[in-house]
């Protein structure tokens, strides 16, 4: 994996520094330790087989056994304040690989279905860097992914292009960041106009998913009023 990634690297940084399992409890555990010894910006940590992988909120990650997952370090241009923003850009990064839509916050969605997820989170010593988790989950459901992206999680020659394809185009985003973030988010932003279910930590709102405001907040329309969501999970109706 380690020579077919480097065969297949373009970035000027990222996954340059590579950690290769193949098996591991969380490649974000592990990336966190990384960086907290202060490795390079674009350590990449990657593992065939995640045992306990971390999900949004706390929750767990399953992987199957054609998931690509992994977890990178950023260290270039991070604000503590707009860490969360990074979500967005690795959401747009996955979706500049696979395709699809985005499901606010960063869920990649393929014919409507959840096919990846992205945990990002922020360690502030010994220099604040973010660390963007994905998993790519390939394999559960064979009936809505385009056969071409399947195979690409199969082999781990495969898995390693797919890779390399993915720290690219975050690298390329990256450099991107902030202009295009927002308007290219809400240019493949899904559920626009339909009924949503939104669910935050203290409330549930169901109401019509507007769009996105200029700082990333979801915007739902429930009974004539315009809520403003920092933080939630969101479901289609119907
Ligand atoms: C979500 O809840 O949708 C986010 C899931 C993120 C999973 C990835 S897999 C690679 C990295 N390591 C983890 O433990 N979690 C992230």
């Amino acid at each position: 994996m380690r020579e077919q990634l480097s065969a297949a690297l373009q970035t000027r940084a990222l996954g340059k520094q590579c950690e290769v399992f193949d098996t591991l409890p969380s490649t974000q555990t592990r990336a966190a330790e990384l960086a907290l010894q202060g490795c390079a910006h674009g350590t990449v940590v990657y593992t065939r087989e995640q045992t306990a992988g971390r999900g949004r909120a706390g929750r767990t990650w399953l992987s199957s056994a054609q998931s690509l997952c992994f977890s990178v370090v950023l260290r270039e241009h991070i604000h503590p304040a707009e860490a969360f923003q990074w979500s967005f850009v690795a959401g747009l990064a996955l979706r500049d690989v696979i395709g699809g839509d985005l499901k606010w916050p960063n869920d990649v969605l393929i014919n409507r279905r959840k096919v990846a997820g992205i945990l990002c989170t922020l360690e502030l010593s010994p220099s604040p860097a973010v660390i963007v988790g994905i998993g790519l989950n390939l394999g559960f459901d064979p009936t809505h992914i385009d056969q071409s992206l399947r195979a690409a999680a199969l082999s781990p020659a495969d898995h390693a292009a797919t890779l390399a394809a993915l720290l690219l185009a975050l690298e390329r985003r990256s450099d991107r960041h902030p202009e295009h973030t927002l308007r290219d988010y809400r240019a493949h932003l899904a559920l626009v106009g339909e009924s949503v279910s939104v669910l935050t930590q203290t409330s549930k709102i169901t109401g019509t998913l507007e769009g996105m405001s200029d700082t990333f907040e979801l915007i739902v329309q429930h009974g004539g009023a315009r809520h403003f969501i920092a933080s939630a999970d969101v479901w289609p109706l119907g």
